[in-house]
């Protein structure tokens, strides 16, 4: 058994899979010395990324380091949406597409750069009309609709801060949000698409906007009539009616600091409360734009298809920024994958001959789970690289995507980054590094990654430890908004002046990283980062519930499911009823992202005698494991009663 397994493991880790002659051959970055240059000098391989976009003014500094506070590129000024649109207006990529949109019904809009160009600068007027002034933040809650992009870039067009918020949280999650950023003017739509129904963005919306500073709600026309949308008059503006009247001149793109704040985007943390991530224009833009080049080696002929949501950084980085300020035509589809069928994206690959396509594990778990004769339906020749992001990859479904949808010719980068990270950090530029399934391969040049004990001591190959960043990178984020001493705690406080990631990993005898999951109380539900805390603290907001403790558990297509166990009130009695109405108010707390796969009532949760509650424990019990240390338990009765409930649930 003991030799399987190690065989098993040997396999996996053994195969390595070169780039083609001709990939290699064609692929923007050629020279293997790259990597030796930018480690040599890192901030001068920045300086030259950064130059690839345009300044109004150039900076003099190229790095500020002031652990844990960086400036990158100071004295510079420059404006984002000038270098994701405007700039490609007077090239000759003036009527190049930029976005081919499919919605969900099957809709199209094709936007050129000088059509969405258009449409910022009218965008940019509406804002402006509507007092937006640069510093201000605007919330921004839409479908995948043109004008979400259209949106984004017409604040960073004023200089005002965006703070977009993925169209799947709920009322009180976009709330929240609001009230962080303290938005005066929030975005929406009357509705979005998804597998036929419609997303209820307007009820949210109407319902999140109490209490807050709110004042105006810009409310883009999707659904129509059977929306059933209220509106309010006064306070509710129609985007159509406001785009119409928008003066057809240019908006001058406002000059911005390199340091200025281009958006907030909100991600999940231990606890509680979603941390506001800062970032800023020029580092950021920097990163965006050079991985698109290096990671995804774009060219002007690709069609490049990412399927990430852009409320979440994946679609900010490589649907919005990244894609455009390197010029790129985009693929961007509203719905989901398996509406009106399982060959969705298949068909919109074949559909627009795409040639980069960035999607998950978790998607191409499902894929694999409906069978290869989705993506056999479809002429995939065009594509010559894939992308996967969001948490480690199985070898199966890296060998899967490899085969069935790269046809066993396209390289595969699978980019390890983060919300904070601002773009791919460890990933491999797919014409010089062979990848092996399951590891994001290298650090990018211009990153320094490592793996160390508790210590920050480096670690040999092989043995797990923590995954750290040595040195500042342009698109780090700045700090949290509004508590720079949780951005100081949380990603410095552990060791001094180097960047914690929150993740476990280890590094392999080529240097190859292998990253292992979250270290910290944070699950990974389909690529998606939540918070056990939120989860707990929106189950004890309901009034049956006195306690609730909340885990990740290994789930074969979303990596990791929740599972919440749950001590009820005096005099309540658990019930199937219960179950249901629990996961429906986590719903309602946070969003459908966050409903608990399983609930478990227990009269007690296992504590240490610090009344710690002990949730590795608890992750033991859900995944069957032997149970770990029990030793500072309080009272080791609790944990055997839930290991025998646990075994009998349903
Ligand atoms: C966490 C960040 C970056 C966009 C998507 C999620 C995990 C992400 C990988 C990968 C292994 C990965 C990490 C990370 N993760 N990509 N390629 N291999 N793990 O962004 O919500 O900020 O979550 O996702 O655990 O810390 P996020």
């Amino acid at each position: 058994m003991a030799d399987a397994q190690n065989l098993d493991t040997l396999l996996k880790e053994s195969r390595r899979f070169e780039p083609s002659e001709e990939f290699r051959a064609n692929a923007n970055y050629r020279d293997p010395a790259i990597y030796e240059r930018a480690a040599a000098d890192p901030e001068g391989y920045w300086a030259e990324e950064a130059r690839n976009l345009d300044w109004f003014e150039p900076f003099h500094t190229v790095l500020e380091w002031n652990p844990p506070h960086a400036k990158w590129f100071l004295g510079g000024k420059l404006n984002a949406a000038y270098n994701a649109v405007d700039r490609h207006r007077k090239s000759y990529r003036k009527n190049k597409v930029a976005f081919f949109w499919e919605g969900e019904p099957g809709d199209t809009r094709v936007l050129t750069y000088d059509e969405l160009g258009r449409e910022v600068d009218k965008a940019a007027h509406v804002l402006s009309k509507l007092g937006v002034k640069k510093g201000d933040r605007v919330t921004i809650y839409l479908p995948m609709i043109p004008e979400l992009p259209i949106a984004m870039l017409a604040c960073a067009k004023i200089g005002a801060i965006h703070s977009v918020v993925f169209g799947g949280f709920s009322a009180n999650a976009l709330r929240d949000r609001i009230l962080d950023a303290d938005s005066r003017l929030l975005i929406t739509a009357d509705g979005g698409w998804r597998r036929g129904g419609i997303v209820p963005l307007k009820q949210n919306a109407d319902q999140a906007v109490e209490g807050t500073a709110i004042e105006k709600v810009l409310v883009v026309r999707r659904i129509g009539e059977q929306s059933g949308a209220a509106w309010v008059e006064g306070r509710d503006i129609s985007w159509e009616a406001e785009m119409a009247a928008a003066p057809s001149t240019p908006y001058p793109a406002e000059p911005m600091d390199s340091e200025d704040i281009l958006f907030l985007l909100y991600t999940s943390g231990t606890t509680g409360k979603p941390k506001g991530i800062v970032h800023t224009t020029g580092g950021y833009l920097t990163g965006c734009n050079t991985s698109m080049r290096s990671v995804f080696d774009l060219k002007d002929e690709d069609v490049y298809f990412c399927t990430a949501d852009i409320g979440w950084i994946t679609g900010h980085t490589y649907v919005v920024y990244g894609p455009l300020s390197a010029g790129a035509t985009i693929v961007m589809y509203e719905g989901a994958p398996d509406w009106p069928d399982r060959d969705r994206f298949w068909q919109l690959i074949e559909k627009y001959r795409a040639t980069i396509f960035y999607s998950a594990p978790t998607l191409i778990r499902s894929f694999m789970k409906w069978g290869t004769e989705y993506p056999k339906r479809h002429d995939l020749s065009s594509l010559r690289l894939l992308g996967t992001v969001g948490e480690p990859i199985n070898p199966e479904a890296w060998m899967w995507f490899h085969e069935h949808v790269g046809g066993g010719r396209c390289p595969i980068v699978d980019t390890w980054w983060q919300t904070e990270t601002g773009c791919a950090m460890i990933a491999p530029l797919p014409g010089l590094v062979a990848t092996k399934p399951g590891s994001a391969t290298r650090p990018v040049p211009g990153i320094v990654a490592d793996v160390v004990d508790e210590e920050g001591r480096s670690l040999p190959p092989d043995q797990g430890g923590y995954l750290v960043l040595k040195r500042p990178w342009p698109s780090m984020l700045r700090t949290i908004w509004g508590d720079d001493e949780r951005f100081r705690n949380t990603y410095f406080g552990k060791f001094e002046g180097i960047y914690l990631p929150g993740d476990g990993a280890h590094v392999d005898e080529d240097g190859y990283f292998w990253i292992l999951g979250r270290i910290d109380d944070v699950i990974n539900v389909s690529g998606h980062r939540i918070g056990t805390m939120e989860v707990e603290s929106a189950l004890v907001s309901h009034p049956a519930v006195a306690e609730a403790a909340v885990i990740g558990r290994h789930h074969e297509v979303k990596g990791q499911a929740i599972t919440a166990f749950v001590v009820v009130r005096e005099g309540i009695t658990p019930s199937d009823e219960l179950v249901n109405e629990l996961k429906q108010h986590v719903v309602q707390q946070i969003g459908a992202l966050a409903r608990p796969e399983e609930i478990l009532f227990t009269a007690e949760l296992p504590k240490t005698r610090s009344a710690k509650i002990m949730r590795r424990l608890l992750r033991d019990i859900a995944e069957g494991r032997v149970l770990g240390d029990t030793t500072t338990l309080a009272d080791p009765s609790v944990i055997e009663e839930l290991k025998q409930k646990y075994a009998h649930r349903e």
